[in-house]
């Protein structure tokens, strides 16, 4: 069944045509879809939870399946879920989320093999630089190997680099040394040779820490391992997207002959309590402060709702021009309701960061990039 709320919207919105007859209702998804309207451009990617991934949320379930063309689990892939002991793995949610995407011929990329956060709790108690090896290479050819062919694309390396384009001292730089994203792109393309393998990071678009992530690509490559592709997660606020920074960084990271993501997009329109712009999960803003912010718990005024959608407008037509480079945009999650935003970096705010609402309505920022391609 058709969410008859959402097509009514889309009706009204003159997306259908003109008469917009209960009839044309039945066979419109398609005419709607973002997937289907870019999909001589570049994939339409969103995030899944459990819910959306159990089919649990049937408004949800009918958005993800119209909408969009590629998707990544939110959290089921990480470590701390996937990697439960030394020897233990629990593969239960991340088999459906491939048979999910299977289903309804949506490209999973699989987030992600090595990061410093959501790392399993057992590895807190390893203290010797070889338990560690150990851990990183089972954990990256288990679980590659398992999803090979069966998913798209991995993100290798997760959030690798500082702001001004040095390495970060995780628990990988330390034990393994600055080899180690060379490595785990060497495990991968072993373990997954049917994969694509990207390296994945905030903020990169930003021209010290796009240094640093130009770095990385080049070594890869020198190494003469596979990486195929960059992604640019665009974690960003409301009147201050980089677009200047983002144009140069697609032709930057273009010229080394990679492909261009954007992995996790949201634009906050809440104020930021945190210096500068960081998608860290550990950041912490505290929720008491004078800073909390959080003017829209009744509702987005119109002013805003009409400057996300210009942001947005402006973005699309980026990516747009740049489309020759640009393989997929992945929104990090199917509606407002759903978002991380509205927990970070401040718990319990009201944001509004998608194109989809708390009603699975589309907003003006849906119609805004779906009228680019009309
Ligand atoms: C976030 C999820 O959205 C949250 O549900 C979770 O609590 C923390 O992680 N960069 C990433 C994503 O690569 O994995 C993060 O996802 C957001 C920032």
């Amino acid at each position: 069944m058709i969410n008859k709320r959402f097509f009514e919207a889309v009706c009204l919105a003159g997306l259908l045509g003109a008469g917009c007859s209960s009839s044309q209702k039945a066979t419109a998804p398609k005419v709607s879809s973002l997937g289907e309207a870019y999909k001589k451009d570049f994939l339409i990617g969103t995030a899944l939870n459990n819910a959306h991934i159990l089919e649990r949320d049937s408004l949800a379930n009918q958005l993800i399946k119209q909408q969009f063309t590629a998707a990544t689990p939110e959290n089921i892939m990480k470590a701390e879920v996937l990697h439960t002991g030394w020897e233990k793995y629990n593969f239960e949610m991340a088999d459906k989320i491939v048979a999910y995407g299977q289903k309804n011929n949506i490209k999973i990329n699989a987030h992600t093999l090595i990061w410093h956060s959501q790392l399993p709790f057992f590895i807190r108690g390893i203290k010797s630089a070889d338990s560690i090896k150990a851990y990183f290479e089972n954990h990256i050819t288990t679980v590659a190997s398992r999803y090979d062919g069966k998913v798209y694309s991995w993100d290798v390396v997760n959030e690798a680099l500082n702001e001004d384009g040095t390495m970060r001292n995780s628990v990988f730089l330390k034990n393994l040394g600055p080899g180690y994203i060379v490595e785990a792109f060497r495990l991968a393309q072993k373990a997954a040779p049917n994969t694509q393998l990207y390296y994945n990071d905030y903020n990169i678009e930003a021209p010290k820490k796009r240094a640093g992530a130009l770095e990385i690509v080049k070594k890869i490559q020198a190494a003469g391992v596979k990486i195929d592709g960059v992604g640019i997660q665009g974690h960003w606020h409301l009147g201050t997207v980089p677009y200047k920074d983002i144009e140069e960084s697609i032709e930057a990271f273009g010229k080394l002959g990679v492909q261009v993501m954007f992995t996790e997009l949201d634009i906050s329109v809440l104020p930021n309590p945190l210096r500068g712009n960081t998608a860290d999960v550990s950041a912490r803003a505290d929720e008491n402060s004078a800073n909390r912010g959080n003017p829209y718990v009744k509702g987005l005024p119109d002013s805003i709702q009409l400057a996300l959608a210009k942001d947005y407008e402006k973005l699309f037509r980026l990516f747009l021009k740049h489309k020759d480079k640009v393989t997929r945009i992945t929104f990090w999650g199917v509606t407002d309701g759903g978002s991380w935003l509205n927990d970070f970096p401040v718990r319990g705010r009201t944001n509004y960061p998608l194109l989809f609402d708390r009603k699975y309505q589309p907003k003006p920022a849906f119609y805004s990039v779906y009228n680019l391609k009309k």
